[in-house]
């Protein structure tokens, strides 16, 4: 069987990979793919990012399977338009990804259907989200309802913070936020306070199977100092999500959603991903979600699935979710994210990478902004590779991973030489 995967971050290189792996698969395909996937022997790069040219590609190919990454696809209709044409594939309806697209839509969704989340307000006038940001006190926290690749939010720990927020999305647009239908909407939300993780679960529109849990480093800098990344590395499992707390992200979350979201007549098929915040009670809320996998956090959790996922994405794409139990290796895996000089802001391109590791049954290089340019691999974009590793312990993994990027280099490297820090204290 052939299978297509969409996009071209560190994310589609590890689910590539491991598609790559089932026993009845002769071709992956990754669109567009990078640096890393275009060298792997069993992957093949195809330079195709329009919808309507994918879905020609996969009609043409007899693709049996098409997944996809990244959520601007789905906010743009990709899975309606494969479904439209008989295509199989892996995802949300434009519909349904609203759950991540507009988080107008995500926070009204989960007020109606009691799903525990911050308190919120939603305003179109500047001069009303002012007046309620004096009237609520900082700290506060101020979101750009469209999508924005993770820059649409402001965990503001000043009122002034707050203000500066408010118009940053709904005067001047600075944050490059792409605005839903009716204009640009900001959510105001009660901050909340606790330890975060990523709960991540397969969907088949009733049926639920949940993925190995697992947690993200969100800043540039070591200790959670700097500003917000799209991720600068991530390990699995996560120990803050102990038995009970994930008995009550199922019941109280995961659950409500998908039942909810089928009573409101768009269900949910696809990768859900919740972000929860975790009180010292262990009592999660939901901090938003995410219509896909998770960019770190899928290269550790690939690297401890043990079943063949393209069987399970067949299931999950039949309905029969039901009938599923993943297998997992019960060591962590860590993931160290190099990214390129000048990231998040202003990442720069075209720095040459040297000294990468072979890879191996227990550490991976996942790429994400590497291209490949004359047969010299060089950087591309923000993220440029994950280092992934398995370990016995958190601290093993950490160690592995960590040797196995000390050779690797390109001008203006950044990483964390902490990732997994609050699980090694646990
Ligand atoms: P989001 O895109 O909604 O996940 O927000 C990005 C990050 O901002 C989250 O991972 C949290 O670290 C932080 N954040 C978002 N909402 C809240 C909140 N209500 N309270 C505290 N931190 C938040
Ligand atoms: N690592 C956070 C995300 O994928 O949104």
């Amino acid at each position: 069987m052939k299978v297509l995967v969409l996009g071209n971050g560190g994310r589609e290189h590890a689910l590539a990979w491991k598609l790559a792996q089932g026993e009845r698969v002769s071709q992956v395909f990754v669109a567009p793919g990078n640096g890393g996937t275009a060298r792997d022997p069993l992957l093949k790069n195809i330079p195709i990012t329009d919808i309507k040219a994918l879905a020609d590609f996969a009609e043409a190919e007899k693709i049996a399977l098409t997944v996809v990454g990244p959520e601007a696809y789905l906010a743009a209709g990709v899975v309606d338009e494969f479904r439209a044409r008989g295509l199989r594939i892996f995802g949300p309806t434009k519909a349904a990804a609203q759950l991540e697209s507009s988080k107008a839509f995500a926070k009204d969704f989960m007020k109606r259907h009691g799903i525990p989340t911050a308190a919120y307000e939603v305003f179109s006038e500047a001069a009303a989200a002012h007046a309620y940001v004096d009237a609520q006190g900082a700290p506060i926290v101020i979101k750009a309802d469209g999508l924005a690749a993770g820059k649409g939010v402001v965990v503001a720990m000043t009122l002034e913070q707050a203000h500066e927020a408010i118009d940053w999305i709904l005067a001047d647009n600075k944050l490059g936020v792409v605005h839903n239908d009716g204009g640009a909407r900001v959510v105001i939300e009660q901050f909340l306070s606790g330890e975060e993780a990523s709960f991540i679960v397969l969907c088949d529109g009733k049926n639920v199977v949940s993925l190995a849990t697992s947690q993200d480093h969100k800043r540039l800098l070591d200790g959670d100092e700097g500003p917000n990344t799209g991720g600068m590395g991530a390990y699995s499992p996560a120990p803050v999500v102990t038995p009970n707390v994930h008995a009550k992200a199922m019941h109280e979350i995961i659950m409500p959603t998908i039942q909810g979201m089928a009573r409101d007549g768009i269900p949910f098929t696809g990768f859900l991903y919740a972000g929860l915040m975790i009180d010292e009670q262990g009592q999660p809320r939901t901090v938003e979600f995410n219509t896909r996998m998770g960019d770190p956090e899928t290269q550790p959790i690939m690297m401890r699935l043990k079943s063949d996922l393209l069987e399970v994405l067949l299931q999950a794409t039949d309905g029969t979710l039901d009938q599923v139990e993943l297998q997992w290796d019960r060591r962590v895996a860590l993931g160290v994210v190099m990214a390129a000089h000048g990231y998040p802001l202003s990442p720069r391109k075209g720095d040459a990478i040297t000294g990468l590791p072979s890879d191996s049954e227990d550490a991976m290089v996942f790429h994400a902004g590497t291209a490949e340019v004359d047969g010299q691999l060089q950087t591309s974009g923000g993220r440029v590779l994950c280092v992934t590793a398995l370990g016995e312990s958190v601290r093993k993994a950490q160690q592995l991973a960590y040797d196995s990027l000390v050779n690797i280099q390109f001008e203006g490297k950044q990483f964390r030489r902490d990732i997994g820090h609050r699980a090694v204290k646990r």
